[in-house]
């Protein structure tokens, strides 16, 4: 067998991006909404920081609103709920993010809970978790609809695909599982604990790698042709002490056993921002009462 498909992440998501800002543009003149994103980052995570400006970057490309509010590590957590619901009650605020991880005196699932579900690009709040189970419409997580659209591309119909997703997060794993299933996928959730690892994820079809652990996932970890979602960005000791991005999935013993595989990075990082200005797109419409034209 010869070496799989390298699916392109970046290409997808430029013309995804190229489509919602087209549609932003008939939002603005039709409707006079430009939609608007707000972005909150506490502290000076290296990592938090460059994500924050590429959002910013690509939010203002679109043609989009992008407000940036950096806060002091040191920030508490009555300061940040205030934003927050600042954000909520501010009409030019369609899309409100707070990045993740926040500091330890920062109560995460409070925050996330305070945001207006309306405005929860990330789908991180319960009712939007709760609607993409029971298949409600939603705001679904960016990171995950990336995954399924890239898998789509390489297989087309997912329909019947045993789906083994490797991680049990509620930012990707579970998600990203909820989505499959939706496509018709039978659908294995393995994690730390899972017994046999490797064989079970063998199995997949489709597999889906979110366990945040650089090069865990072997070459016969990977069923021969399945196509492989690669969603780990872990930084490591390169050649000659320089540090270099590597996924979750040993890309070079992968490639060889592999139908298709996203690389890292260039697969699904870019969907991931591709997406959430989809959402930021898909909650304006809602809030402001437009049919999609
Ligand atoms: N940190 C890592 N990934 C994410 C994400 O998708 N959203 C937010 N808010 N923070 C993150």
């Amino acid at each position: 067998m010869g070496e799989a498909d390298i699916l392109d992440g970046k290409a997808v998501a430029a013309a995804l991006r190229a489509k919602i800002a087209e549609d932003v543009a008939g939002l603005k003149q039709g409707h006079g909404v430009t939609p608007g994103l707000a972005v909150v980052l506490v502290g000076e995570d290296p990592a938090s920081s460059v994500y924050v400006r590429n959002k910013a970057k690509q939010t203002k490309a679109a043609g989009m609103a992008s407000f940036e509010h950096r806060l002091g590590a040191d920030t508490s957590h009555g300061d940040v709920l205030a934003l927050v619901e600042r954000l909520n009650a501010d009409a030019g605020v369609h899309g409100i993010l707070v990045q993740l991880p926040l500091p330890d005196q920062i109560d995460e699932d409070a925050i996330i809970q305070a945001i207006d579900p309306a405005k929860d690009v990330d789908g991180f709040h319960a009712i939007n978790a709760g609607r993409l189970m029971i298949g409600q419409p939603a705001l679904v997580p960016c990171t995950p609809v990336g995954c399924v659209m890239l898998a789509k591309k390489a297989l087309g119909d997912l329909s019947g695909a045993h789906a083994v997703v490797v991680g049990r997060s509620n930012i990707v794993g579970k998600p990203v599982a909820q989505l499959l299933l939706q496509e018709n996928c039978t659908v294995t959730i393995c994690h730390s604990r899972t017994r046999d690892l490797p064989s079970v994820a063998a199995q997949g079809d489709i597999l889906i790698a979110a366990v945040g652990r650089a090069e865990m996932i072997k070459g016969d970890w990977i069923k021969p042709g399945a196509c492989v979602i690669d969603v780990g960005i872990n930084r490591v000791e390169g050649e000659g002490g320089k540090s270099k991005l590597v996924g979750d999935v040993d890309f070079a013993e992968a490639v060889q056993v592999a139908g298709s595989i996203t690389p890292v990075p260039g697969g699904v990082g870019p969907m991931t921002i591709a997406c959430l200005l989809r959402n930021t797109l898909r909650a304006a419409r809602a809030i402001e009462g437009i049919i999609q034209d």
